[in-house]
């Protein structure tokens, strides 16, 4: 059963993607799915891997002969993955060459406040800073983009995200599939003018409907047949999607936001709202060589038209010693909890020209602390949409939270490991708990769908 059902057809106003057709001029699985290259460091001294980036424009060829305009990392799309360690730090210069601010944040990322990214922490045009990331915490698929104040949703959009992939001893101690047989799969939309290849942007826009994949436009994956661990990202700026093999066979789904789950949760939807992350593995021994396996969307915002983001072609044998153990990985028991506090989310609905998006009835200002937080304290937050029509996520930064409930009763399987974005359909509530230990200062917690936070769905809590 879907989760994310009705709202497909209701076209809420303000959410998220299109209730149009896909570009009929964008052909389906006519390229082949880019692999993401890994960005190597520029020094490795003293235990610190170093990284040089630079934020620039770039034109690249997505549809088929126009060229596209992109805000790029490094002149790619999406920016280029980072493989990082634990307790292994990671410098990043990030050089601004845009014609517009930018703050770099990594996402899901324990951090000292002044490398966070926040939203007022902005690099300016011709400007350049650099970014410490101290990576005590345990393996998780991170991912990094931008987040200047007001901008971020357009920054994503036009480009400025990429892969972050935090692993630790933990992890790699399991059979997993490895090398070749682990594939970073990004998705995001996308609103062309086919004619000319232009990105367009407009906020709330419905019409975003080309799937990218790791940045190319419905590609074909050729795989062998043997078993794979799928990296799945959601770097939409609003769409959620809800992936299913069209067989409707079973994938594993072995990790979430903050790393791998306690255990596999075997299913045959994976859920990923804007920023969220889901590792799967999938067992393609179970085709013949020569089989073709679209990857569907049956999720919000994707009515029959943008059901397909890529397909896999079973190309050749291979041989496999990986395989998912019963028990992925022991979290530690929650500590008890020292505060409660409410979060309301809500916007407004209706189709009003310019919306406004609140955190507890109030518009995003930087100058304003909204959660006074207890260095040291475990905190239970119930977060609740209180829109009827439009859906919502709810992201953290700084920390790894568990989901307690899901609408009063126990998190969804998918939802038991570690998480830093949670989804909140219309009228639901999830209850949190978040453990801030690791730094004092000044963090955003906020709504995922970028829009949305551009919009004011935003706010800053303080630790210390
Ligand atoms: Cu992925 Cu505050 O963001
Ligand atoms: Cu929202």
């Amino acid at each position: 059963v879907s989760l994310l059902p009705a709202l497909n057809a209701r076209g809420a106003s303000a959410a998220p993607a299109p209730g149009g057709a896909a570009d009929a001029a964008v052909p389906l699985f006519a390229v082949e799915m880019p692999l993401v290259p890994v960005l190597a460091p520029v020094s490795t001294a003293d235990g610190v891997d170093t990284y040089e980036m630079t934020m620039r424009t770039q034109a690249k060829e997505i549809l088929p002969g126009v060229r596209t305009e992109l805000r790029t990392f490094n002149g790619q799309f999406p920016g280029p993955t980072i493989k990082a360690r634990r307790n292994r730090p990671v410098v990043i210069r990030q050089r601004n060459e845009l014609d517009v601010d930018v703050s770099v944040h990594l996402h899901g990322a324990s951090v000292p406040p002044a490398d966070d990214g926040g939203p007022m922490d902005v690099i300016a045009p011709g400007a350049e800073r650099q970014y410490t990331y101290p990576n005590k915490q345990p393996h998780a698929p991170l991912w990094y983009h931008d987040h200047a104040h007001h901008l971020e949703a357009e920054n994503v959009y036009r480009g400025l995200h990429g892969s972050y992939l935090l692993t630790d001893d933990e992890e790699e101690a399991l059979p997993l599939p490895t090398d070749e047989y682990d594939v970073l799969i990004a998705i995001r939309d996308a609103h062309f003018d086919t004619a000319t290849g232009a990105l367009q942007y407009q906020m709330g826009d419905r019409a975003r409907t080309t799937l990218l994949v790791n940045g190319a436009p419905y590609p074909y994956f050729k795989v062998a047949a043997r078993s794979y661990r799928l990296r799945l990202a959601n770097h939409s700026n609003q769409r959620f999607l809800e992936l299913r093999l069209e067989d409707d066979s079973d994938m594993t789904q072995i990790a979430s936001d903050g790393g791998l789950l306690p255990r596999p949760h075997t299913t045959k939807a994976v859920y990923l709202t804007s920023g969220e992350r889901a590792d799967v593995v999938v067992d393609f021994s179970r085709y013949p060589v020569g089989t073709r396996l679209v990857l569907k969307n049956t999720g919000f915002g994707a009515v029959e038209d943008v059901s397909q983001v890529m397909r896999f072609d079973v190309a050749r044998t291979a041989q496999d010693n990986s395989s998912v153990p019963d028990v992925l990985r022991k979290l530690p028991p929650l500590p008890q909890p020292t505060a409660e506090r409410t979060v309301v989310l809500s916007m407004d609905e209706d189709g009003r020209p310019d919306p406004k998006a609140y955190i507890d009835g109030k518009l995003y200002d930087h100058a304003r602390v909204d959660a006074h937080i207890r260095s040291g304290a475990s905190e239970i937050w119930t977060v609740t949409n209180a829109n009827t029509k439009v859906p919502h996520n709810f992201h953290m930064h700084l920390v790894q939270f568990r989901v307690l409930e899901r609408q009063g009763a126990a998190p969804r399987p998918e939802e038991e490991g570690l998480k830093d974005t949670v989804r909140l359909m219309p009228g639901e509530t999830v209850k949190l708990q978040a453990t801030f230990d690791a730094y004092r200062g000044e963090y955003v917690y906020h709504c995922h769908m970028l829009d949305h936070s551009a919009m004011g769905m935003m706010a800053t809590m303080k630790i210390g």
